[in-house]
């Protein structure tokens, strides 16, 4: 299926070889209706070719908006498999879990079969995390869809920079995070590549300097998120210079 038409106004590929397509929208609201449609639309090509659809979903506080508008929407959710590209180790019902946040606004809505939610454990620790998460993980076929943020250090999922890269597991424990708390868990950079599709949500000044570095070739760990199809990065309040 065509992807939807958005407003791409810039296509890199760095030296690592990651491709990436910029889209700018021109308000908070055009960029969340966007990246409901591409979520929406990458469900029923990945539930027409294999009879689920498998989503990664980024914490932070820029997707928010968007889980809340996909908590209106009507979609075959009995097919949709939801994973977490990071998790902080805070107790399961802290306000600052990203699992939390994307059920308040979102899962605890639809109609999405629990057993079909996997949620980080990070409440046992990094490590004990970790390693329940890399079990939840084996044998789970490609993503169909990853959606990423970005941090204004070019950080994304628990991916931080000048932090020793951990592929030894599809789910690995962090240390000394720079983004409180110190301690979480992520999905590695190998297992995030290993995806159909990437959808970076990066909003507001604050990613102007991340930005201006990825676009300039720094390696910044958002670059390190290279899947074979490249990403698109749906961008609102920071300048992309066609
Ligand atoms: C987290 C996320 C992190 C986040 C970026 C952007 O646990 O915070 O995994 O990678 O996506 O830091 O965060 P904001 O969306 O809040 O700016």
């Amino acid at each position: 299926m065509q992807k939807s038409q958005t407003t791409q106004v810039k296509s890199l590929t760095l030296a690592n070889h990651q491709t990436s397509r910029w889209h700018s929208f021109s308000s908070q609201d055009e960029i969340n209706q966007a990246a409901v449609k591409r979520i929406l639309e990458a469900a029923d090509e990945a539930i027409a070719q294999y009879g689920s659809f498998l989503i990664v979903l980024a914490g932070g506080s820029t997707p928010k908006s968007v889980y809340q508008l996909l908590a209106k929407e009507q979609a075959d959710w009995a097919k949709w498999h939801v994973y977490h590209n990071d998790d902080r180790c805070l107790p399961v019902d802290h306000a600052e879990r990203n699992s939390k946040m994307a059920r308040d606004a979102w899962l605890n809505h639809v109609a999405i079969p629990q057993a079909q939610i996997h949620d980080i454990p990070a409440e046992l620790g990094n490590v004990e995390g970790a390693k329940a998460y890399a079990e939840t993980l084996a044998g789970v076929r490609s993503f169909d869809l990853v959606i990423l943020g970005l941090g204004e250090d070019g950080h994304t999922a628990s991916l931080f920079p000048g932090q020793a890269v951990d592929n030894s597991a599809d789910a690995v424990p962090v240390f000394n995070s720079p983004k409180p708390p110190a301690d979480r868990v992520t999905i590695s950079q190998n297992r995030l590549n290993n995806t159909h599709e990437v959808l970076f949500l990066v909003t507001g000044a604050g990613k102007q300097e991340a930005v201006d570095n990825w676009l300039n070739g720094v390696a910044i760990p958002a670059t390190l998120i290279a899947p074979a199809q490249g990403v698109d990065v749906y961008c609102f309040g920071v300048k992309v210079a066609a």
